[in-house]
């Protein structure tokens, strides 16, 4: 058995709960081979036991066959530390924050411009970088739709600036009538090429919306820029729940640590009786906290006056004082 069969035995095993496997994962180490062992060191980050468990096992069972003794330790360096080159864009930037969900549809975007909105209302120069490039949403919801960003003499690109807020969006750049399909060198390739010919002013805050899930734009984001903050949103029923679990998992083994969850539509209130309603369910945030392994940084309700106010791009007009309180709650916590 040589390496290249070691490896190639590897990238057949999935990192569990995902189509990807350990190799992708990036979390082998180093691998001897010789007539008598195989050694594997792994940088596992997961702080998962359960998860742990099941890579080990997953690697003894594809080996048993061998002949070879099995000889299977982890390494705790930094997380990173295998992973490809990291490169540091985006500096003009004090803060790079990134938002991220394990579902779609959970208010990932939302979240992102109203605190950009909240930050700028605080007095800081904030950008939002549209990291979405299969349905980039940044545009609606800023009032941007439509606005094409335009190109400089030495190929830069300018963010569009409006009521205070600088954006970068693949809706600036193509016609969004026309549907793209993105495979994932692609995607990766979009999200540096916009990355890199954007001409950022000096800013506070630059927040990122990403797609939802673990994909390629999340990894390339993280190996193009540093990432001071993530924050996860999700709603809070069980079911997505669970889910934001596997994700906060995923981004700690790419390096990534989330520095707490947004409860989403946690609630509503009720116009005739003002009592609070929980539609998706009333989890306790500690209960959460304890579910997912990182804190909390807030609960937003539903407010119909807020998806109105993204769908026709007049967020940043809107007073809402309860909202944007909360919102900036969660700022204050970054
Ligand atoms: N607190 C809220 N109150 C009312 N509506 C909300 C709230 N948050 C989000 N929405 C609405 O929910 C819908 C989905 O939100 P949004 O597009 O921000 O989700 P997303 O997680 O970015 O979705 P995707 O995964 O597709 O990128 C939108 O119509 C938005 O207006
Ligand atoms: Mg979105």
């Amino acid at each position: 058995m040589t390496k290249a069969d070691v490896i190639n035995t590897l990238s057949k095993i999935k990192y569990p709960g995902y189509a990807k496997s350990l190799v992708d994962f990036k979390i082998v180490k180093s691998i001897d081979v010789n007539d008598e062992e195989i050694k594997i060191v792994l940088n596992l980050a997961t702080k998962n036991e359960e998860t742990k468990k099941r890579i080990f096992d997953d690697i003894k069972t594809s080996f048993k066959g061998s002949g070879l003794r099995l000889m299977l330790s982890t390494v705790q360096d930094q997380p990173q530390s295998t992973a490809v080159e990291q490169k540091h864009m985006v500096q003009k930037a004090k803060k790079r924050v990134a938002v991220l969900s394990a579902k779609g549809g959970v208010g990932k975007s939302t979240f992102t411009v109203s605190l950009a909105i909240a930050l700028k209302r605080k007095g800081y120069t904030v950008g939002i970088f549209d990291a979405d490039i299969h349905g980039p949403n940044v545009p609606r919801m800023l009032g941007t739709l439509g606005e094409r960003a335009s190109i400089r003499e030495n190929k830069k690109i300018m963010p569009i600036l409006k009521d205070g807020i600088y954006s970068m969006s693949l809706g600036y750049i193509v016609d969004q009538e026309t549907p793209v399909i993105w495979k994932g060198a692609m995607v990766s390739k979009a999200i540096v090429e916009m990355l890199e010919s954007t001409e950022w002013p000096d800013m506070d805050y630059m927040i990122v919306d990403l797609p939802p899930g673990t994909g390629d734009a999340a990894l390339t984001i993280k190996q193009n820029m540093d990432v001071d903050g993530a924050i996860i949103v999700t709603t809070p029923n069980a079911l997505a729940v669970a889910d934001a679990f596997r994700t906060v998992d995923f981004f700690r083994q790419v390096g990534i640590e989330i520095s707490g969850f947004v409860e989403n539509m946690a609630y509503f209130v009720c116009d005739n009786c003002h009592n609070k309603l929980y539609p998706f369910g009333n989890v306790e945030p500690e209960e959460l906290e304890k579910a997912l392994g990182i804190s909390s940084l807030g609960a937003i309700p539903f407010m119909p006056e807020i998806e109105e106010a993204t769908d026709d791009g007049t967020l940043s007009a809107l007073e809402n004082k309860e909202y944007f309180d909360l919102i900036s709650g969660v700022a204050n916590k970054i």
